[in-house]
């Protein structure tokens, strides 16, 4: 048809994605649960016409080099060339782009540092009075940073002076003056799931503030979707059928030490989706190793929803207050891993704490159970908390879809489509409408548990003043948009719109 396109085009996303998952089709487009998040409906949709992917669930999205990069776990560019040689097309752009020069340039300082530390006596005495051994020392390549001029020479020899400043790891001063971030500290290379080194991470050894000094976000090193320690753990992990993931890079490296080597820490910032979504490509279940102090609670509070939505089994194991893993495994490994052997699930462990009647502990409870993706699951423990608590189970389920519509406002605006879908269930109610297929963002699907249960206070005013001089074809267009299997809600609107002109309908007052 048209001459000018790209040659990328030659790709076709349904043969691409259907290699991997089975297809249905459904009208012009392909439905599927989504291969990257528990899906009990089918949200994940292709559309062949405009080259791309679609999950309405998790959120997830692009074209077919980003699916395959996806599901196969490797980067965008890998896809790339994986596509091109199927399809025969030619690539004529440079592989050996600005990112894998500046990865280069990573592991030659990576290498640099680890050399100096044999000559550092001061780094040397640190690791040795933090009882790390010289395999630790080698397996996590650590290093020290010494002298900036030999670094500048040796970056400068191989011509990666200029691509290696793209770190923001070393800062120009002034001409041939420059500063090293990890000047006279222990280095520890952070690397990517495949070893590469992407960043560092720089612990004073003198107790200077501050105590961490880690890269900045570079083209290549992303904070929110790395891991450090991963790289060295995934077999361990793939093998235990268990991640455990613990706060710092000592705790991680002290445990590896102790023999508990399927560990993963995230880099001195929040846990992420993002991390979560890696995690779950190793394992689906994960124990949380958190100091036991208030930080320790707010942080398993935090990372478990991320490591909930991605279909993960947890369990929380709490350390005695003022230990972290790396004190304790010194100091008593048998304890930590006995810890770690009998965590409970997490909601096994929020149960407890209703029972014992524990203040916040429901609300916690009905937190967690918002996120457990699985809606046979969530609404199983929903019965056994009723049970627990003596309450009705519709009341708690109430309480539940309070929750999760006051926890998605913020995180996932409606759409019109779904404005109009949901004004149209407010208004003619659900009889005869079958909601099965359809693919809805979560907020909306609280908001149809809402009006089922008729709980019209938690409907937002825009859904119930909702007004279209044609409510029956902004619906038809609200569904295409949504890209629905239209026909056989339409069907039933079509029937209702009938009864309602024949015999104009009283709608009932509802507060
Ligand atoms: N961290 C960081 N930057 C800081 C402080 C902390 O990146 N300024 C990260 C590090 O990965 C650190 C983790 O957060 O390992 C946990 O911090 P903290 O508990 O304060 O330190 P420890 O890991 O106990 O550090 P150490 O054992 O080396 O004293
Ligand atoms: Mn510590």
């Amino acid at each position: 048809m048209a001459s000018s396109r790209s040659p990328l085009d030659k790709i076709d996303i349904v043969e691409v994605v259907s290699s991997y998952i089975e297809l249905r089709r459904v009208g012009n487009n392909f439905v599927a649960r989504c291969p990257f998040h528990p899906d009990d409906t089918p949200s994940f949709y292709v559309s062949p016409s405009k080259g791309i992917f679609k999950c309405f669930g998790c959120g997830v999205g692009g074209d077919a080099v980003k699916f395959v990069s996806l599901y196969e776990n490797i980067d965008y560019w890998e896809a790339l060339e994986k596509l091109a040689k199927r399809y025969n097309i030619p690539l004529n752009v440079n592989r050996k782009s600005a990112d894998d020069k500046l990865l280069l340039a990573l592991q030659l300082v990576a290498d640099f540092y680890h050399q100096e530390l044999a000559s550092s006596k001061p780094a040397l005495q640190y690791l040795q009075s933090r009882g790390i051994n010289s395999s630790t020392i080698k397996k996590f390549h650590l290093g020290f940073a010494g002298s900036v001029e030999r670094l500048v020479n040796l970056l400068k020899r191989e011509g990666l002076l200029e691509v290696y400043e793209k770190s923001g790891n070393i800062l120009k001063a002034e001409k041939d003056l420059y500063h090293d971030l990890f000047r006279h500290r222990l280095v520890i290379p952070i690397r990517g799931v495949k070893g590469e080194v992407l960043a560092f991470g720089g612990r004073s050894l003198d107790g200077s503030h501050p105590k961490y000094i880690n890269s900045p976000e570079s083209e290549v090193f992303k904070k929110k979707s790395t891991l450090f320690g991963l790289y060295e753990a995934k077999e361990y992990i793939k093998e235990q059928e268990e991640v455990t993931l613990v706060e710092g890079y000592f705790d991680l490296m002290s445990l590896w030490q102790a023999g508990i080597r399927n560990c993963v820490a995230p880099l001195g910032t929040a846990f992420t989706e993002e991390h979560a979504r890696l995690l779950s490509k190793f394992t689906k279940r994960v124990v949380l190793l958190y100091d036991g102090d208030e930080a320790g609670k707010k942080a398993v509070k935090s990372s478990v929803p991320h490591l909930l939505k991605v279909g993960m089994k947890v369990r929380v194991a709490y350390l005695p207050e003022g230990e972290d893993p790396d004190s304790l495994v010194k100091k008593d490994p048998q304890l930590l891993k006995n810890l770690l052997r009998s965590a409970p699930a997490v909601e096994v462990d929020l149960l407890e704490k209703v029972k014992r009647g524990q203040k916040g502990a429901l609300e916690d409870l009905l937190h967690f159970c918002s996120y457990v993706p699985d809606s046979v699951a969530r609404f199983d423990l929903l019965k056994e908390v009723a049970g627990v608590i003596g309450l009705p189970l519709a009341d708690l389920q109430r309480r539940l879809v309070k929750v999760e519509i006051g926890r998605e406002r913020e995180e996932q605006p409606l759409s019109y489509p779904e404005v109009a879908l949901l004004a149209f269930l407010y208004r003619f109610g659900f009889e005869g409408v079958s909601l099965e297929g359809l693919s809805l963002s979560p907020y909306a699907l609280s908001l149809v548990e809402a009006l089922r249960l008729q709980e019209y206070h938690l409907i937002p005013e825009r859904i119930k003043n909702f007004k279209a001089e044609n409510m029956h074809s902004v619906l038809i267009d609200s569904l295409k948009a949504l890209s629905l299997p239209e026909v056989e809600v339409f069907r039933d609107f079509q029937h209702r719109r009938e009864k309602s002109t024949s015999k104009p309908r009283k709608i009932r007052k509802r507060v």
